[in-house]
């Protein structure tokens, strides 16, 4: 898998689709070679389960986000239900704040339950997703004018009995979401406005009281490489331990941009790693600027391969979440307009090179 041939073929092919800021040097032994075979294909030659491949390179699962009006698509709820290829799901939208707490004190669980129950019936892991977060919050929270002691409340109420609803059914819980400015300030919400960094300690200790096993995370994006905000958090986690707050583990989205995968990941993960807790890819897409062609596909699967085969070389990133596993659900066209193709599968739910890139960094040694 490692052979010198491999690796020369590896350095032309980069070479020869260099088309970003990516390409930093890779090591003899990232299993990139077959590139090669499909690079200018737009489809998939690889039919290895993913979350096979993700357990047979000593990681937990390979999952995907799903939310509740896609599974009225039966050919879609059928990939997404084959448990060798996701060992995990996490709710899109319908276990956040807007979503089970419309109104204070009034919870509502169905649409989480319809995700919750779909992972027990396949057999997969569970993520939940989210408890404190400043977007797709009810405005009775955002604008309620509460001060600190009531929104202290507020918040333990909210993730005790959202966590509590579902504990024994969630592996791990992204309890705080995005609480960082990418310059690594504190993000200015309701939250940090009122209660200052208290509400994360709150949040997390609601959560751990409430199902003593669930993983708890924080989660958030533009934390892939180094840089300010990814020191922010490695403060933040350091801090936690040192005060005795329980933390598992950091998210790392990865809505990555094709060509521009940051050379500092290995680096990175290792230093998450190192505070004692485990990482896990928590909603990875990797988007173009549209139309997709067969270079943007091709430049499309060496970062995903660049992104997974980081994952398996570091020992404590036990997973990896796609944010949906198809075009067809992605939210990245409303969100970015002009861009988009950011999935492992097309529209038409057929696999494109990026899945072989997948398969490619679950192989790496
Ligand atoms: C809110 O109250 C907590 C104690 O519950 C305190 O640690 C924190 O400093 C207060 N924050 C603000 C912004 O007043």
């Amino acid at each position: 898998m490692c052979s010198h041939l491999a690796f020369l073929t590896t350095l032309v092919l980069v070479a020869s689709v260099q088309a970003g800021p990516r390409a930093y040097p890779r090591q003899a032994c990232t299993a990139a070679a077959t590139t090669a075979a499909s690079a200018s294909a737009a489809t998939a030659t690889s039919t290895t389960p993913l979350h096979s491949a993700a357990r047979a390179a000593g990681k937990l699962y390979f999952g995907s986000a799903t939310d509740n009006p896609e599974l009225t698509d039966q050919p879609y709820v059928a990939i997404l239900s084959q448990s060798s290829m996701f060992g995990q799901i996490t709710p899109g939208n319908s276990m956040k704040w807007d979503a089970t707490e419309p109104e204070r004190g009034v919870f509502t669980f169905a649409a989480g339950d319809v995700i919750a129950d779909l992972a027990a019936s396949n057999g997969q892991l569970l993520r939940g997703h989210n408890c404190v977060w400043y977007n797709q919050l009810p405005s009775w929270v955002s604008s309620g004018g509460f001060d600190n002691a009531t929104l202290t409340e507020i918040v333990a109420t909210h993730c005790g009995t959202v966590v509590g609803h579902y504990a024994g059914q969630t592996y791990s819980w992204d309890i705080i979401n995005e609480p960082f400015n990418d310059d690594g300030t504190w993000r200015s919400d309701v939250f940090y406005n009122t209660m200052g960094e208290s509400f994360v300690p709150v949040a997390l200790n609601a959560a751990r009281a409430a199902d003593p096993k669930t993983k708890l995370y924080i989660n958030d994006y533009n934390i892939e490489g180094t840089g300010a905000k990814s020191t922010a958090m490695v403060n933040l986690v350091k801090s936690l331990k040192a005060q005795g707050v329980p933390i598992d583990g950091i998210g790392i989205q990865c809505h990555l941009i094709v060509g521009e995968v940051p050379s500092t990941l290995k680096e990175n993960f290792e230093q998450f790693t190192a505070l004692g807790v485990e990482i896990a890819i928590t909603e990875l897409d990797i988007r173009m600027t549209l139309p997709s062609t067969t270079a943007l596909l091709a430049q499309q699967q060496a970062d995903y391969e660049t992104v997974i085969s980081t994952c398996t070389e570091v020992e404590g990133c036990i997973g990896v979440t796609v944010w949906d596993y198809t075009d067809k659900y992605s939210w990245i066209p409303s969100t970015f307009p002009g861009q988009g193709a950011a999935c492992p599968w097309d529209a038409n739910l057929v696999t494109k090179p990026a899945y072989d890139g997948i398969v490619q960094g679950f192989e790496s040694c």
